[in-house]
């Protein structure tokens, strides 16, 4: 009953009609034998964020049909990876053998298949790309998953996907790295799990040299790899299905959070995060020199922080020490003392005492674990007695492990890690032992000595032992530190504001990479960041010369800190550390206001509504700064671009009270540091006089350019070359207000209040300061709809070309007065 060509194609007219009729935007999500894409085409996930089609790498010219996420440079999968096409003929289709296929379409050749089947009748077969990025190929009949790319990875896992072993027949997904970042070939390092009785990822150079390893899985975390008790790869876990396979996954609770890690062509895992599909970080984990596979030998333990950065474990020494000298560990090291197990295969009346454990900490530890099931009491003795046992461990997650043969890959951390006890023979546990008994019992002497000596001196020491290290602590306190680590502050200053260490920021933030720049601001550049938690983070690092000490500083920060509100960014901590001083900020995903009212595209999803609950936000926010908050904080610096918004687009006013701390060098030079042209009152610009006045001034221009999706400091009307609030003025006087209303908002419904708040902008930005009304009278003003505004008097603007002269449209006043009437806050107010 097969359909004669005649027919399919009739078929796919239909189709075609039925797609074009209801409109192409619900992209399909499906290739069936009768629909095939082309090169210019692609398949869309139903939720849009997946796409199935042809690309190019970056500097390269050949085609691959693959999968991506939101754009061609997230590529997930690659289909043909070692069979590029050359020109734009490709083909993905499903062949009349049931495969998915890449045809080359000039030469009718297939490049790629996807091998699985040979049905007979593939016309019920059907390839979707689903929601994760799976591309499935299903047999509608029967509803069976034939092959998936899920299961066939390239270089990419994204979340959902399993990389999975099967320990009966030892099958497992392997990951390949690209030969290079253009050349999507094959390449050099490959990734797998591996130890299946205790799980972990292993690192391959060419497919069989190990390269590195994570160390066991525990349930929370691998092991051996403190970078992921810091978080960076959060979201990864281990799972079973059934009692043969082990997989590795990789997931997050939170929809809004997406991930892809992938393998570099030089071997390091890449991180890429999206939060709301907005990349949030991209960084590269780069391996230690420590973590090449088995570098320090048998028996020998690596360290980073040493140099050379082998050593033989304690008890052992290297087995060619000439070679171990000129730092070729390849050999390692051996035992000093024999194991009572091989005294007594020399000599079976041997009578020597038992051998004992040595307990190494933070340790990463040595391949090929086994397992025994027993209590972490009985994980030693049952060592001991097992003459091949060497060492064991033990972790609440994973329990007892021990080891028998060489012990290989060995690293010492910092942080992290677990404790090695290691066994020695008696002899040599005694060398190491008796050290610190030594060490220890002449402390002790001495303490004694002390006691008996007289109590009236002993008291006398311990009183002055507490007032030095009191002193000392004072002094410490105040002096400049310019340690790369910051010590603690008092502890009640800790208590309220995080330090976090130059280094965490520095990995957070990949180095302070250009790409995780979020913005520059007067103070500084900020740079997106994720902390070990997890948590996505924005880094302020403040420009070098505030004029403050670091005490000064961390007070400041300390109290500012503490303002809080919903409408001021919050400050989770801050980082001092030599010439560096951050301000570590929550993140903010939905950027700043001006990428969505300047934006042609995004300003469309910002209705009326929500730029009014945008403007009441703000203007709370500034209320609070200016009256409510124990400071009064005038910020100095208000505009679009220091409006950030979260994921539920509430305003959160960024950069207040900065202005405080950098109070010494705006002395110097006002314009540049703080404060932005088009938002500046007259009298702050020309006199550098600031008052709360001049805040609500620069809130006045704000309300107008969200009210008319325009930007007052490149506002350009052919006409007269007017500033925005110069043209809106005009608009006014011509009674033609309605005109300056953004076209984007649909303003049916909503043209009283639009109008109402541009009249209040207009009272905001009157010339003469003290006309200007307070921030809570703003606030009423804008809450309460039916109370009657009073007529703006005359505003000031910026006439285009002239930038330094304020203009009035009807010069009745003589405005040379507008100053006099303003009185200079002190921003240091109590
Ligand atoms: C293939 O399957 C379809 C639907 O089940 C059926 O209509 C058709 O006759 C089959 N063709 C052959 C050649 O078996
Ligand atoms: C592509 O080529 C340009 C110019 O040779 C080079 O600057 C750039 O880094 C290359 N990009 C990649 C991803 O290799
Ligand atoms: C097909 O191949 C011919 C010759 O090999 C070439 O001239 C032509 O451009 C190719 N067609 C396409 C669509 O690339
Ligand atoms: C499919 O099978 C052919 C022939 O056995 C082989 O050359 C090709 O590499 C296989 N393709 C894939 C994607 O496994
Ligand atoms: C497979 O089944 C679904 C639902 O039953 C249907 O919508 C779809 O068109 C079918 N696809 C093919 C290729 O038969
Ligand atoms: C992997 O194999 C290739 C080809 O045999 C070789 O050129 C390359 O050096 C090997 N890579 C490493 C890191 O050993
Ligand atoms: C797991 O293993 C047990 C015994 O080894 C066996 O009886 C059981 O069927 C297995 N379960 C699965 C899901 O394979
Ligand atoms: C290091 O020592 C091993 C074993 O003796 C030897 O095979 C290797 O060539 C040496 N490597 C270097 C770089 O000297
Ligand atoms: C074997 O050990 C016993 C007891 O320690 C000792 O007396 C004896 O001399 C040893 N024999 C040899 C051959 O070393
Ligand atoms: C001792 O350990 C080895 C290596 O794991 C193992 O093969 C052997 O069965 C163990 N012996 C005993 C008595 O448990
Ligand atoms: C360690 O102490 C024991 C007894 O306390 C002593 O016999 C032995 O010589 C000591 N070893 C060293 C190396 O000092």
């Amino acid at each position: 009953m097969g359909l004669t060509s005649h027919d399919t194609n009739l078929l796919n007219h239909l189709f075609l009609f039925s797609t074009i009729f209801l409109g192409l935007s619900s992209a399909r999500d499906t290739i069936t034998p009768s629909q095939f894409i082309t090169d210019s085409e692609t398949v869309t996930s139903s939720d849009n964020v997946f796409k199935l089609g042809f690309f190019s790498p970056a500097n390269s010219t050949n085609r691959y049909a693959g999968i991506w996420y939101l754009s061609d440079t997230n590529i997930i999968w690659i289909a043909n990876r070692n069979q590029p096409l050359k020109d734009s003929s490709g083909i993905l289709k499903i062949s009349e053998d049931g495969n998915l296929v890449v045809l080359d379409g000039n030469k009718s050749e297939v490049v790629w298949s996807s091998n699985v089947s040979n049905a007979a009748n593939s016309s019920t077969f059907q390839a979707q790309l689903l929601h994760s990025g799976n591309l499935v190929l299903i047999d509608n009949t029967t509803g069976k998953t034939l092959w998936e790319s899920f299961k066939h990875p390239c270089d990419a896992a994204v979340p959902t996907m399993r990389i999975s072993a099967n320990r009966n027949t030892g099958e497992r997904i392997r990951f390949i790295s690209r030969k290079s970042v253009s050349d999507v070939s094959t390449g050099e390092f490959s990734a797998t799990i591996e130890r299946l009785d205790a799980p972990e990822v292993f690192f391959w150079i060419n497919g069989t040299r190990p390269y590195w390893r994570t160390g066991p899985w525990n349930g929370r975390i691998f092991i051996g790899t403190p970078m992921m008790s810091t978080g960076y790869l959060y979201g990864w876990g281990v799972g079973y299905e059934g009692n043969e396979t082990v997989y590795l996954t990789y997931s997050f609770a939170d929809p809004s959070k997406f991930g892809i890690l992938s393998l570099t062509p030089q071997g390091n895992l890449r991180l890429v995060r999206f939060y709301n599909q907005i990349e949030v970080l991209n960084m590269v984990l780069e391996n230690s020199k420590c973590d090449v596979y088995g570098l320090c030998g048998a028996f020998g333990s690596c360290n980073v922080k040493n140099s050379p950065i082998c050593s033989c474990l304690s008890g052992y020494e290297p087995r060619n020490l000439e070679e171990w000298n000129k730092q070729n560990w390849t050999s390692g090291c051996l035992r000093k003392e024999p194991l009572k197990c091989e005294r007594l295969k020399k000599n079976r009346s041997e009578v020597g005492q038992e051998d004992n454990f040595l307990k190494l900490g933070m340790m990463k530890v040595p391949d090929f674990a086994e397992r025994l099931d027993v209590e972490e009491i009985q994980c030693g003795t049952q060592c001991l007695k097992n003459c091949s046992c060497l060492a064991y461990a033990y972790d609440a997650g994973i329990g007892c492990m021990y080891w028998s043969g060489d012990l290989i890959d060995l690293q010492s951390f910092s942080s992290a890690g677990v404790d090695l006890f290691i066994r020695l023979a008696h002899s040599e546990l005694g060398n190491a032992e008796n050290r610190t008994d030594r060490r220890r019992s002449k402390r002790l002497v001495i303490a004694l000595a002390v006691a008996t000596a007289t109590i009236t001196l002993a008291i006398c020491a311990y009183l002055a032992i507490c007032a030095y290290r009191s002193l000392k602590r004072t002094a410490k306190h105040s002096e400049i530190q310019s340690q790369r680590m910051i010590e603690v502050p008092k502890p009640d200053k800790l208590d309220e504001l995080p330090l976090y260490d130059f280094e965490v920021l520095e990995t957070a933030t990949n180095n302070f990479h250009l790409a995780n720049t979020l913005g520059k601001g007067g103070f500084g550049p900020v740079y997106k960041g994720l902390l070990p938690d997890g948590q996505e983070i924005a880094v302020k690092r403040l420009s070098r010369a505030s004029g403050q000490g670091q005490e000064e500083f961390m007070n400041e920060v300390v109290v500012i800190s503490k303002l809080q509100h919903r409408n001021l960014v919050r400050i989770l901590g801050c980082c001092i550390e030599g010439d560096e001083k951050m301000l570590i900020y929550e993140f903010m995903p939905n950027k700043s206001l001006d990428a969505f009212i300047f934006d042609p595209l995004q300003r469309k999803n910002l209705n009326w509504t929500r730029r009014f609950s945008i403007i009441d936000g703000i203007a709370r926010g500034l209320l609070y700064l200016h009256r409510d908050s124990r400071l009064r904080i005038i910020h100095r610096d208000l505009k679009a671009s220091n409006i950030l918004l979260d994921g539920d687009m509430i305003p959160k006013i960024s950069d207040f009270g900065l202005a405080r701390i950098f109070k010494g060098e705006d002395e110097v030079n006002t314009k540049r540091v703080v404060g932005t042209y088009g938002y500046m009152s007259p009298e702050y610009a020309m006199e550098g006089l600031f008052s709360e006045k001049s805040d609500i001034y620069s809130f006045g221009v704000l309300l107008l350019e969200i009210a008319s999706g325009k930007r007052n400091s490149s506002f350009r009307n052919d006409e007269e070359s007017l500033s925005l609030i110069g043209f809106a003025w005009k608009l006014w006087n011509e009674d033609n207000i309605k005109s300056l209303i953004d076209p984007e908002i649909s303003a049916s419904g909503f043209e009283k209040q639009i109008l109402r708040c541009i009249h209040i902008a207009f009272l905001c930005v009157q010339e003469v300061a003290k006309d200007r009304p307070f921030m809570t009278t703003v606030v009423l003003m804008l809450n309460s709809e039916n109370s009657n505004l009073p007529p703006p008097k005359q505003v000031a603007f910026v006439q285009k070309r002239s930038p330094s002269i304020f203009k009035s449209s009807r010069s009745k006043e003589n405005h040379c007065n507008s100053n006099n009437h303003v009185t200079l806050t002190d921003i240091q107010g109590r």
